[in-house]
């Protein structure tokens, strides 16, 4: 059965316009898109999602960055869904990812980097249910 990841078209990339270009790179990479929505999200609600990062410097102003403006929630599914995005989207930092990558391609800085994908299959399953309802997986 296909893997499950959670990925976000983060505000920076919505702002920029490459929300269709990601999409286009997502699919083209043989991802289903289970499910996907565009809304703004509150503080307060960034701050829940990136809780392991709470005591890290730059907890507040990636919470507030989340928080700026409607980014693209979704769940993704492929074999190896989990690495294989991480591959696709390149090094959180974008000065370091490889050509050809989302980030290399869409993002700015360490912080404003385009898109976001789970890191594992833990933090997959508590992502999927943070954003979305069992009926919207279906
Ligand atoms: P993401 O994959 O969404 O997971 C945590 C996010 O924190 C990461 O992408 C970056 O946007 C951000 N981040 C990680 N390290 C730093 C840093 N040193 N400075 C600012 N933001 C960071």
């Amino acid at each position: 059965m296909a893997q499950r990841t959670f990925s976000i078209i983060k505000p920076d990339a919505v702002r920029n316009g490459a929300t269709g270009a990601i999409l286009a790179e997502i699919d083209k990479a043989g991802f289903q898109i289970v499910a996907i929505k565009k809304q703004s999200i509150s503080k307060q609600q960034a701050e829940g999602f990136y809780y392991v990062h709470r005591e890290r410097p730059f907890f507040d102003a990636l919470t507030t960055f989340m928080s700026s403006g409607p980014l693209v929630l979704m769940v993704l599914g492929k074999e190896n869904a989990i690495a294989d995005l991480r591959k696709l989207m390149g090094a959180t930092n974008p000065a370091n990812a490889e050509e050809g990558t989302i980030r290399k391609k869409f993002a700015a800085s360490i912080q404003e980097n385009a898109i976001h994908g789970s890191d594992g299959e833990e933090t997959a399953a508590f992502e999927i249910g943070y954003w979305f309802a069992g009926y919207e997986l279906i």
